[in-house]
């Protein structure tokens, strides 16, 4: 089996699919994400790499605050909608129904089944992204998505990104920190 280079590109198996919440100008606005992750467990905090021309990036540098919300494969149209138009030319403030938590100023989607608030911890400027690091300071979740007081994938059912598409969760391959224990040393 022989190996090609490919280039160096943003590249990523698969990434989740979000809504980032931001209040511009006072009022909720909603962008499309995929790259997002956790950046740190204690404090627990969560990054977004985003572009500098997004309307978005205006209310995170003027507000500090932000939201990660995950919406569920039923609400895919809305979600790459809020991904195809800029609230700088549209207003997407009732694509979502909003509520605030903790930072009032952090818009929460309230048909996503999970929302992550999030306070502005740091800023890299990386060239035509900048990377949002937020401290969690919340996290809202429906009460039929929850399994044990933590977010049940099974239940949400997230979209996943990969290669310009949307997927839906797939079957469950083994259990993580368990099924190394079968590996045998050679
Ligand atoms: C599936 C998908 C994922 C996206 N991921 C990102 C992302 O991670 N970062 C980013 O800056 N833009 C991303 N975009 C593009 C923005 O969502 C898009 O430019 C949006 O219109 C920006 O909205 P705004 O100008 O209201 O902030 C993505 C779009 C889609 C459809």
């Amino acid at each position: 089996m022989g190996k090609i280079t490919l280039g160096p590109m943003p590249y990523m198996s698969v990434m989740p699919t979000l809504l980032v919440g931001a209040n511009v100008k006072g009022k909720p606005n909603y962008m499309t994400a995929a790259w997002a992750t956790v950046a740190c467990m204690a404090p627990p905090m969560v990054c977004v790499a985003i572009n500098k021309a997004r309307y978005t990036a205006k209310g995170i540098e003027e507000n500090k605050t932000f939201s990660l919300n995950v919406p569920s494969s039923e609400q895919v149209v809305e979600t790459d909608h809020c991904g195809l138009v800029s609230g700088g030319l549209e207003d997407k403030s009732g694509v979502f129904s909003s509520f605030y938590g903790k930072l009032k100023t952090a818009p929460l989607a309230t048909e996503c089944p999970v929302n992550i608030e999030c306070k502005l911890f740091k800023t890299v400027d990386c060239g035509s992204h900048r990377l949002y690091i937020g401290t969690i300071e919340e996290i809202h979740a429906d009460n039929a998505c929850v399994t044990a007081g933590r977010p049940d994938i099974t239940k949400i059912n997230p979209i996943i990104y990969a290669q310009a598409t949307y997927f839906d969760v797939g079957k469950k391959v083994d259990s993580a920190f368990s099924a190394g224990k079968n590996y045998k040393k050679k």
